[in-house]
């Protein structure tokens, strides 16, 4: 099949292009590079052992969408492009609206005028937020606490409304915990530009030396050593993941023309943990200070993984030792990630 990719240049976009061509799917990828580079499609390129066809335009851009469906036959799409840092959501909503929901918007009316039905979709588990119980299932209720949590639920919405309007359609909905890691070959790995929001990148910058040290986040939650737990899920099993969904959506009867899964391991470590397995991993010290609780922040959240395993048939297989080793493989082959490239 040929698989269209949206933000294919990065993070999980570059491990997910890897994963398709490995189970044979072309992949056609659109990006603007607003955050990526494309030297992580050559390193997918180099990985694969095949070519992969770029092109450059913004998921908004309703008519180029419809026109590249079109030339390149594309049989359906993973939708990775938007935007993707709670803080900044909260700085700029109307941007965060703009491209995840406008963008999803603009995507599906090119596919609908395509004739292109089926889509996987990131979600993220900042739909839930605050947990009400543990492990968080796709039942909780749906209360994301900021912005960008917002723009991810209203597609989400806008997924079920558009799949029982006609049944053509066919939408995987995955909503994320916590990726991390990077491809086992070190070649690709996530490359946030500036400071890191995220703990695990941040922690590996720290390793590396290019960061003095790592601010705890609070260390008064009720969780057992005080700090923040969360469900960390290496990329590839998340990627393997989509590759199930999509597999899924192949087969789907009426009933599952439409599903939310939770991508997650149904573990949670606390910061300290992450911390220490880090340090093993990589052979070096982290060092790191207490800091008050960031805005925001819930003390624990992992995933319930039995709909997963259900539905699209899948489950989470690399533990915590493999995250933090192929995160430093990543940062020590490339310590200043695609930027010397
Ligand atoms: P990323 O920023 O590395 O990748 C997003 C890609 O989309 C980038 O290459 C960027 O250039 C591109 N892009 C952004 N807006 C675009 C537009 N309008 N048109 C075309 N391309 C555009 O982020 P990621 O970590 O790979 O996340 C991918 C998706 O997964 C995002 O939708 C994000 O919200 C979601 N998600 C990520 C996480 C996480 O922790 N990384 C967790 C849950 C959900
Ligand atoms: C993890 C833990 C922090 C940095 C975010 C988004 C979420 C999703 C995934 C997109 C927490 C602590 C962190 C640091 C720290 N993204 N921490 N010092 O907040 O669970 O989720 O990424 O959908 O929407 O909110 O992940 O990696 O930022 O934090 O102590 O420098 O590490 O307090 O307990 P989070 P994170």
């Amino acid at each position: 099949m040929t698989v269209l990719i949206t933000g294919g240049a990065g993070y999980i976009g570059s491990h997910c292009c890897v994963a398709f061509l490995a189970a044979g799917h072309d992949v056609v990828v659109l990006d603007n590079l607003s955050n990526s580079r494309m030297e992580s499609l050559q390193r997918v390129g180099e990985i694969s052992g095949r070519q992969i066809a770029f092109e450059k335009a913004d998921v908004r851009d309703q008519a180029a969408v419809e026109e590249l469906l079109r030339r390149h036959s594309c049989d359906s799409v993973v939708h990775f492009a938007g935007s993707k840092v709670p803080r900044d959501s909260i700085d700029r909503p109307l941007e965060y609206y703009d491209n995840n929901v406008v963008g999803t918007h603009r995507l599906l009316s090119a596919m609908a005028a395509a004739g292109v039905h089926r889509l996987i979709f990131s979600s993220t588990a900042a739909v839930y937020g605050q947990p009400q119980f543990f492990p968080v299932t796709e039942d909780h209720p749906l209360a994301p606490g900021h912005p960008y949590g917002r723009t991810k639920l209203m597609v989400e919405d806008m997924l079920r409304d558009v799949a029982a309007s006609d049944d053509r359609w066919r939408f995987g909905i995955l909503r994320y915990f916590n990726p991390v890691g990077a491809h086992p070959s070190g070649l690709i790995g996530e490359d946030p530009l500036g400071v890191p929001a995220n703990l695990m990148p941040f922690i590996a910058q720290v390793a590396s030396g290019r960061r003095e040290r790592l601010q705890v986040f609070g260390n008064d939650y009720d969780t057992p050593d005080g700090t923040g737990v969360r469900d960390y899920i290496h990329v590839m099993d998340l990627v393997e993941g989509h590759l199930h969904a999509h597999d899924a959506l192949e087969n789907a009867t009426p009933d599952n023309r439409c599903f939310t899964v939770n991508l997650g391991t149904g573990t949670g470590y606390s910061v300290l943990q992450m911390i220490h397995a880090f340090e093993r991993a990589s052979n070096r010290t982290v060092p790191y200070v207490i800091a008050p609780r960031r805005d925001g922040d819930v003390g624990e959240c992992y995933a319930g993984v039995e709909k997963a395993a259900e539905v699209i048939h899948w489950r989470a297989r690399r533990d915590l030792e493999a995250m933090c080793h192929d995160t430093w493989n990543w940062v020590c082959k490339n310590p200043r990630g695609y930027e010397a490239a």
